[in-house]
């Protein structure tokens, strides 16, 4: 089988590249869904994402330079445009460029302090988030980072309460109590899901701090929202109106590697960014750890009947049966049990 053939459908798609921030003082290489692309900023300062090899002889572009808002090839400074056409060949300065010089450009735009990518002409917008242009809301940026786990692990995890006070048991989870609790499911659509529990939490000193809450427990109204593919919004609210959102998204570098991107937005404003970050880093670093010794899901795997499950797997389970259905759509599932 394959591998990576359910990349084709994962690639209609908007994914978090890179922070803005980071093309300031040059081009960056990132490789999403096995695509090596190189990102730079035009002479606007938007940012540009091409594939990441020369069509001369196939030098890498990230490694050139940015020259009035076009990428310029290490190797003997061919220069294209954002569009990937080939602008400027210095050993020929009075010859017509042919057409055929010319790389894979991809749509790009800056959207929450990052540069998105999409390979093929997209399906869907990048995801909205309504408190993140609520003027009672502030965002605060998370963390950015590569994690050698499947995105759709991540997902998978975010929807999976049953793991709390196992692998949360040093931070708010509470092994002794195993039983999840019961979940409502808000709403369903094809490429989302929302899901509704109370979710009961021992509140230790980095959630006492990041949440403003002094008792030792405490009971969380816990929204998540799973978008197709790989954006999980973890909404809580807390008895003394604190509502505190986690937006984690995680860009497939490949089947078994993603990069992933944090932001929180919070209805407060006396809680330090760095209290708020802390709560949320040790939370993850627990889930890394975790994730990190999974297996990365092979395609086979969306086909529910391959796994053994439990009763809270159900929303996990419906989650994989939207990508069965996406695949399905690209004709790339293959037959469970074969
Ligand atoms: S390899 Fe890029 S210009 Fe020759
Ligand atoms: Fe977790």
């Amino acid at each position: 089988m394959n591998y990576h053939t359910d990349h084709a459908a994962l690639k209609r798609f908007w994914y978090p590249v890179l922070p803005i921030a980071q093309l300031q003082d040059g081009p960056k290489a990132f490789t999403l869904l096995d695509e090596p692309l190189v990102l730079w900023l035009d002479q606007e300062g938007k940012p540009a994402a091409t594939q990441d090899r020369c069509c001369h002889r196939s030098a890498k572009l990230s490694i050139g330079q940015v020259i009035e808002g076009c990428i310029r090839c290490p190797y003997h400074g061919w220069e294209f445009d954002p569009q990937g056409a080939c602008v400027r060949v210095p050993q020929h300065p009075d010859r017509p460029i042919p057409s055929g010089y010319r790389i894979n450009a991809y749509p790009c735009q800056e959207r929450y302090g990052y540069v998105w990518v999409c390979l093929e002409p997209p399906v869907q917008d990048i995801p909205e988030f309504a408190e993140a242009t609520d003027p009672n809301y502030r965002l605060i940026p998370g963390f950015w980072e590569t994690w050698q786990c499947s995105s759709l692990r991540l997902m998978e995890n975010t929807l999976d309460i049953a793991h709390i006070p196992f692998v949360h048991n040093q931070t708010f989870g509470d092994e002794r109590s195993p039983v999840p609790p019961d979940y409502d499911l808000i709403e369903e659509t094809d490429t989302t899901v929302h899901v509704r529990s109370l979710s009961p939490a021992r509140n230790r000193p980095l959630m006492q701090k990041a949440m403003g809450v002094d008792e030792a427990r405490v009971v969380r109204v816990r929204d998540l929202t799973w978008i197709m593919p790989f954006t999980a919004k973890l909404h809580l609210t807390f008895g003394n109106g604190l509502i505190s959102i986690m937006v984690a998204i995680a860009s497939p570098i490949n089947a078994r590697t993603s990069q992933i991107m944090t932001f929180y937005l919070r209805n407060d404003t006396e809680t330090p960014a760095e209290d708020v970050r802390a709560f949320y880093d040790a939370v993850a670093r627990e889930d890394k750890a975790l994730l990190e010794a999974t297996e990365a899901i092979h395609q086979q795997a969306f086909c529910p009947i391959e796994q053994q499950n439990m009763n809270s797997d159900k929303i996990g389970l419906l989650m994989r049966r939207r990508f069965s259905t996406l695949l399905e759509q690209y004709s790339l599932l293959p037959q469970c049990g074969n």
